[in-house]
């Protein structure tokens, strides 16, 4: 404990923080040496191991520093195309000029709510949302993280059925709060944690509607009751796994036959990134409850929603209001991001470009794919949430280091890499493009070669 030390660290980077120009050699180095000994001391020190911008950036780790569009720039001046898009959070690039200057204009304003007047703000967000969202979704609730609108959908679907058991999918990806790791379908975050949500929960495969069916039936037939079926419209962390066309459409009729409730998890596909402005677009689907996140705070604000019908969401509002209630979600900053992300979104019709976008890139990857077998398994994907399946994770981490050292960001550590997704900003430009798939090419070539 030392509040002196304290004071003077902080005064320190508050300093550098409103500093104006881009460090100069003797300071962005401090900063590098700074960062890494925070992270190893005070954060979690076998991050470092897992970073390519510690581990392929040669004699100085890459310490972000500022963003524009789909590009980023670290502090030592080195310039990267950004196709990892921080999963699925910068569809409008780094530093919106429109987001921020509305984050900026409340931030001087009104930052966070009194928690008893009307904040004007969320109610605007909640009729946005309203309006953006299929059928008659209506209500919505706000956060700050994906995992966030998760729990809250987990709460509103137990409220309105009564019912407990939830079914989901394998490698399906929630979030890792105790709710969402309990629907996630991937052993490696939830092995280790024991016991998580106290009703049933069934994993089925995903994009297998008979599997769902099926199970649909043993519960009922069990009489054990399923409050919601929850799934991605395209699973984005197993690598941008698309359904057969027929798997949506079944998986409504089914759970509308059961009375079960279908919950669509957009935290990843939602506002746009796979060509539709929602993924259960591509099948004219209408969930009963539709979680957002992640870029609908336009990459400036954190800010996550879940959005359902008058009648589902009733059991929220009466009795009592505050079932369900968090002190910052839903704050007036990050409402006047997400006012101005949908306003962008639907302005310049991003989805549009992402359907280009992805569908240029992917035929161009897909021709790497035939080109180089030795390298790759096979693409998949929608827009621009697209899927590299390498032969071994090994390779997948090969050509994800080699492209970090090209200066395109990609996913992939030396633990999960034998799916990488490019997941590019939606404004992203055609030359970044055309120059990150040059990057790629020569990245895929140089990994071929060494096997
Ligand atoms: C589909 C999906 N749902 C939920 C989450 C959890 O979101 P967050 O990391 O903001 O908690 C993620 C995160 O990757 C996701 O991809």
């Amino acid at each position: 404990m030392n509040y002196n030390n304290a004071l003077s660290y902080s005064s320190q980077w508050l300093d550098i923080i409103k500093q104006e120009h881009f460090p100069e050699e003797t300071q962005a180095k401090w900063i590098i040496n700074e960062s890494k000994n925070n992270f190893a001391e005070h954060f979690n020190r076998n991050w470092l191991e897992y970073r390519k911008s510690v581990t392929e950036a040669g004699d100085w780790a890459s310490v972000e520093w500022s963003g524009k569009g789909a590009t980023f720039i670290d502090v030592m001046g080195r310039k990267y195309i950004d196709w990892l898009g921080g999963f699925g959070m910068f569809d409008l690039g780094w530093c919106h000029p429109e987001v921020v200057e509305a984050v900026m204009a409340q931030a001087k304003r009104s930052p966070m709510p009194s928690q008893e007047l009307i904040d004007p703000l969320r109610g605007v967000l909640a009729k946005l949302m309203a309006e953006i969202t299929p059928g008659d979704l209506k209500y919505s609730f706000f956060a700050a993280s994906g995992t966030e609108s998760i729990e809250a959908a987990i709460k509103i679907a137990k409220l309105y059925t009564g019912k407990s058991a939830f079914i989901v999918s394998a490698k399906g990806f929630h979030g890792k709060t105790m709710g969402s790791l309990s629907m996630m379908g991937k052993s490696d975050y939830r092995e280790r944690m024991g016991l998580m949500y106290g009703g049933q929960v069934y994993h089925i495969p995903f994009g297998d509607a008979d599997a769902l069916e099926k199970q649909l039936e043993i519960c009922a037939g069990v009489g054990i009751g399923v409050a919601a079926v929850l799934l991605e419209p395209i699973q984005g962390e197993a690598g941008a796994i698309v359904p057969t066309d027929d798997f949506w459409p079944r998986v409504r009729a089914a759970t509308k036959k059961h009375n079960v409730l279908l919950i669509a998890d957009e935290v990843q596909t939602g506002l746009g990134r796979t060509g539709k402005l929602w993924g259960v677009n591509h099948w004219d689907v209408t969930p009963d409850i539709i979680c957002t996140a992640k870029s609908l705070g336009g990459g400036v604000m954190p800010v996550s929603a879940v959005t359902t019908t008058e009648e589902i969401f009733h059991p929220m509002m009466y009795p009592n209001p505050f079932m369900h209630t968090t002190t910052t979600g839903g704050n007036a900053l990050a409402c006047s991001a997400a006012i101005a992300t949908i306003n962008v979104i639907l302005r310049d019709r991003l989805w549009e470009a992402a359907a280009q976008k992805g569908a240029y890139i992917s035929e161009k990857v897909d021709d790497l794919a035939q080109e180089f077998p030795q390298v790759y398994h096979k693409i998949t994907g929608k827009g621009l949430l697209i899927g590299q399946h390498f032969n071994t994770p090994e390779i997948g981490y090969k050509v994800a280091a080699e492209l970090f050292k090209r200066n395109v960001l990609v996913s992939g550590t030396l633990t999960s890499a034998k799916t990488i997704r490019i997941e590019p900003p939606l404004v992203i430009t055609q030359e970044e493009i055309d120059e990150g798939l040059n990057r790629l090419t020569d990245a895929v070539g140089v990994v071929a070669k060494a096997l």
